[in-house]
């Protein structure tokens, strides 16, 4: 599994230059460079040319960089994919993923050139279909992440929003377990109503407290919500520092078990505690 953090995933519509550059400086984890639904149908041939230019001159440092592509049997999908090639992506991400299919042959078309040897694939979990063939579309080929599509989730399924997202609940937790038994990333959907600071820091923390690595974003007022909530706060740091050196004390007079705070500490929980640790070095080294 990828080791950077994704608390912050932004996304950036790939026709929007100066949104491209801004970019470069945000403290964003990871960004989704779009080419599909945030850009008009009349701008998607300069936009693929505009971010392929981008991903060539710009330095966006240690952030994931994934190009979500459009639709393989859309018009766009393959011209997308000729294009932003030759920027040698480190990641696309495929939208309206239904089944494994879908994977595999992107997963053919990128063996094929030299560029993208290396360019994993991240799906969108966005329709009813593929929300019930998370399993295997998580072990397809070159499989590194799941974005939740949930606006065109709660299309396709007739919700309605709820801040508390019970009628989604079930599309959530689908393919956020296929991607954990597969060792994949997970990141949850958007927040529309992104000048909404504490709607979606309330949407962050069911995210995070779901176990999904991060959010998805669509603006810069979002970030810093994002960052904080999916980042180890300072006090489940003391405590997993306390919980490893009262485990080792234990260990080191024959015991298996430990106490802290009240609490049973064993093996499983030291498993957590170095997660946690491991994930607080990861951001450290993302905002140096
Ligand atoms: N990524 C990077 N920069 C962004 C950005 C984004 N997603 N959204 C806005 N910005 C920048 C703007 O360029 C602007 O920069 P500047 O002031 O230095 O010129 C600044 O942030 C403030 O933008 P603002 O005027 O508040 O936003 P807006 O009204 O221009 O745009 C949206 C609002 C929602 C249209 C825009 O944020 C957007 O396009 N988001 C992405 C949508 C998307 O990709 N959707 C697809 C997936 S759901
Ligand atoms: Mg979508």
């Amino acid at each position: 599994m990828d080791t950077r953090p994704f608390r912050s995933v932004l996304y950036i519509p790939g026709s929007k230059e100066r949104a491209l550059e801004k970019a470069t400086g945000l403290a964003t984890d990871a960004i989704i460079f779009d080419l599909e639904d945030a850009v008009a149908v009349d701008e998607k041939a300069n936009a693929r040319r505009t971010l392929a230019q981008a991903l060539q001159t710009l330095d966006y440092g240690a952030r994931a960089r994934l190009v979500r592509i459009n639709a393989l049997s859309s018009d766009w999908g393959a011209a997308d994919l000729e294009v932003i090639a030759a920027a040698r992506p480190e990641a696309i991400l495929l939208p309206k993923v239904d089944e494994a299919a879908h994977v595999e042959a992107l997963a053919r078309l990128l063996d094929a050139r030299a560029e993208t040897a290396d360019t994993r694939i991240w799906a969108m979990m966005e329709s009813p279909l593929g929300v019930l063939n998370a399993h295997a579309i998580a072990r397809a080929p070159r499989m590194a992440g799941f974005i939740m599509g949930t606006n065109d989730l709660a299309k396709d399924m007739g919700v309605r929003f709820r801040p508390d997202r019970l009628p989604l609940m079930s599309a959530l937790q689908l393919p956020l377990i296929a991607a954990r038994a597969a060792g994949i990333i997970a990141v949850d959907g958007v927040y529309n109503a992104f000048r909404d600071e504490d709607g979606l820091r309330a949407e962050c923390e069911q995210g995070r407290d779901m176990g999904f690595d991060g959010k998805t974003l669509i603006h810069p007022a979002q970030l810093a919500i994002a960052n904080a909530v999916f980042a180890p706060s300072g006090a489940e740091i003391d405590l997993a520092g306390r919980q490893i050196a009262a485990f080792d004390a234990a260990t080191a007079r024959g015991e298996g078990v430990a106490v802290v705070d009240g609490k049973i500490v064993e093996n499983l929980h030291i498993v957590t505690a170095r997660q946690v640790l491991a994930r607080a070095d990861a951001i450290a080294a993302m905002t140096e």
